[in-house]
C-alpha cells in the first residue's frame, strides 16, 4: 500500500499526524504500509512557489492512495488566484480524475446531543452524499472578469455536464445504493437549469440499468430544507459538483461535528485521495485542539475503498466507536460528563483502542 500523504496547511498536518499513528500501528500488525510526505496547498507554495508542486504531482501519480490534511490559510488569501490553495486541491482532484466523491453522514449514538437538531430526528442517521467532483461550474470554461460594452463589468461562470460525465458517477451512485439502502436521490435544479434538466434526463437512463434501486429527483432548494426537516429519508445523495459542496457541509452538521467526516474521491479505478470534510481551521491551527477522528476515519475509508481490506476498515472505525464509548472528547464535540482532550490524546487513545 503506496500513500501519498499530504498534510497541507492550519490544522492539516496536526490531524495527519493522528492518521499515521494509526497507519503505523497498522504496520505494526503486518499491513504492508509505505508513506512518503509531499506539499499541497499553501505549504506546496511556501515550499516551491506552487499549490501543486510537480513532485507532489509525481508522487500521487506514483501511489496507489493519497491522504490529505486540509489545505488554505489567511496568509495566502490576497495571492493571485492560480497560487491559492484552494487550487492545488481542485488540480489533484482533476488531475487524478477523482471524480467520485462519497461524503458519509452518520450520526455516532455517543454523539447524538452534539448535532444541532433533535435527537430524535438524527438518531441513527446514515446518509451517503455522492458529489461528482471534476466537472460543473467549478471547471467550465469561459469564466473570468469583463468588460462588456455599455463598460460595466462582469463576473461570469460556465456551468455545464457532458454525458459521459454524468454517466460514470451515476453508476458509482446506483452501485453505492445496492450496497446500501437501495434508494438514490438525485439532486438538482431542474426547474431552471438546462445542466439539470440533461442531468434529470442521464441518471433517469442510467437508473433503468439498476431496477431494484429505488430512484427520485429532488430539486437543491428542497433537498437543502429536506435534510434539516427529516434528513432520515435519504439513503444516498447522488448530485453535482457545487451542489454537492453545499448540501453536504450541511449533511455534516446534523452528525453534531463537521470534525467527525471522512471523505473518499476515486477515479475508474478506485485509486483515491482521501481526506476529512472539514477545512484548515487556521484559527485553532497548533494549538491541539482539533478533532483528527474525520482523517483516521479517512483511513478507514482509503482500507474500504482503495485496498477493499474492509476488515482493516472494520477495526478503525471499532476502535474510533470505543474511543468515543470511553467518554473522550475533543472540543467540538465536547459535552459536560465527557472527558476533554486534545488532538494528539485523541489520536493516541484511537491507537491503543485498535
Ligand atoms: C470542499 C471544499 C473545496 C470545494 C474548496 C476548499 C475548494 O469546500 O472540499 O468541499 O469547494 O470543493
Ligand atoms: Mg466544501
Amino acid at each position: 500500500m503506496k500513500i501519498a500523504v499530504l498534510p497541507g496547511d492550519g490544522i492539516g498536518p496536526e490531524i495527519v499526524a493522528q492518521a499515521v499513528k494509526v497507519m503505523s500501528a497498522l504496520r505494526g500488525d503486518g499491513l504492508k504500509i509505505e508513506m512518503e510526505y509531499a506539499h499541497l496547498g499553501g505549504a506546496g507554495y511556501d515550499a516551491a512557489g506552487d499549490p501543486f508542486p510537480a513532485a507532489t504531482e509525481q508522487l500521487t501519480k506514483e501511489s496507489d492512495a493519497v491522504l490529505l490534511g486540509a489545505v488554505g490559510g489567511y496568509q495566502y488569501d490576497n495571492l493571485p488566484r492560480p497560487m491559492r490553495p484552494e487550487q492545488g486541491l481542485l488540480r489533484i482532484r482533476k488531475g487524478l480524475g477523482l471524480f467520485a466523491n462519497l461524503r458519509p453522514a452518520m450520526v455516532y449514538p455517543e454523539l447524538v446531543n452534539a448535532s444541532s437538531l433533535k435527537p430524535e430526528l438524527v438518531s441513527g442517521l446514515d446518509i451517503m452524499i455522492l458529489r461528482e467532483l471534476t466537472g460543473d461550474i467549478y471547471f467550465g470554461q469561459p469564466r473570468g472578469i469583463r468588460t462588456l460594452e455599455s463598460g460595466e463589468r462582469q463576473g461570469f461562470d460556465t456551468m455545464h455536464y457532458s454525458e459521459s460525465e454524468i454517466r460514470r458517477v451515476a453508476h458509482v451512485g446506483f452501485q453505492s445504493a445496492m450496497k446500501r439502502g437501495k434508494k438514490l436521490c438525485s439532486v438538482d435544479k431542474a426547474n431552471v437549469l438546462d445542466t439539470s434538466m440533461f442531468w434529470r434526463e442521464i441518471v433517469t437512463a442510467v437508473g433503468q440499468e439498476y431496477p431494484q434501486v429505488e430512484l427520485s429527483h429532488m430539486y437543491v432548494d428542497n433537498a437543502a430544507m429536506q435534510l434539516v426537516r427529516a434528513p432520515k429519508q435519504f439513503d444516498v445523495i447522488l448530485t453535482g459538483n457545487i451542489f454537492g459542496d453545499i448540501l453536504s457541509d450541511e449533511a455534516s452538521m446534523l452528525t453534531g461535528s463537521i470534525g467527525m467526516l471522512p471523505s473518499a474521491s476515486l477515479d475508474a479505478n478506485n485509486k483515491g485521495l482521501y481526506e476529512p470534510c472539514h477545512g484548515s481551521a487556521p484559527d485553532i491551527a497548533g494549538k491541539d485542539i482539533a478533532n483528527p477522528l474525520a482523517t483516521i476515519l479517512s483511513v478507514a475509508m482509503m482500507m474500504r475503498y482503495t485496498f477493499a481490506r474492509v476488515d482493516v476498515a472494520q477495526r478503525i472505525e471499532a476502535a474510533v466507536r470505543k474511543t468515543l464509548q470511553q467518554g473522550l472528547r475533543t472540543g467540538d464535540i465536547y459535552e459536560a460528563g465527557t472527558q476533554k482532550v486534545g488532538c494528539a490524546a485523541m489520536g493516541d487513545a484511537v491507537v491503543k483502542s485498535l
